[in-house]
């Protein structure tokens, strides 16, 4: 992490003394497209460069989904499992989607080039089923064009 400090020193400058905490989102985004995921190590080298407790940017990596603690696959497969996207089978495009990629959601393949994860609601109820890979979006997913989907994916 420590070669990015001079970026957050940038942005350091755009907000009013004493605020630092409010770079906590930002600067693990970039961590995250920097390694992949954010280290345990990340954690505790920011929580010193920004002072503020650690917990505060744990809170931050647990609550929002889009947050990685380690490595994942090349493709990240996301499946929406909330309520218009359960209604509307999102239960039977995870299930395909764990026996057609051989893992269960939360899980890498030991080839390193799927994760399956599952997230509640991607904002985008009104073309449900929503299935995310890496950062785009499927909508309006069926088994069928989701095998076309996986496919795609080499
Ligand atoms: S419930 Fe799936 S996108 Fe909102």
């Amino acid at each position: 992490m420590k070669h990015l400090i001079p970026e957050f020193e940038q942005w350091k400058k755009r907000f009013p003394p004493g605020f630092d905490s409010a770079m906590v989102m930002l600067c693990v985004r970039r961590i995250q497209d920097d390694r992949g995921f954010v280290a345990d190590s990340d954690v505790g080298e920011l929580a010193a460069y920004l002072g503020v407790p650690r917990i505060q940017i744990e809170e931050v990596l647990s609550y929002y989904t889009q947050f990685r603690r380690k490595p994942i696959g090349r493709w990240h497969v996301q499946t929406c499992r909330n309520v218009t996207c359960s209604m509307r089978g999102a239960e039977k495009l995870i299930d395909h989607l764990a026996k057609k990629i051989g893992v269960a959601p939360g899980n890498t393949t030991a080839d390193g080039r799927f994760t399956l994860s599952t997230v509640e609601c991607l904002g985008s109820c009104g073309t449900a089923p929503v299935v995310m890979v890496n950062d785009t979006y499927h909508e309006n997913m069926s088994i069928e064009k989701l095998d076309e989907l996986l496919e795609g994916l080499k």
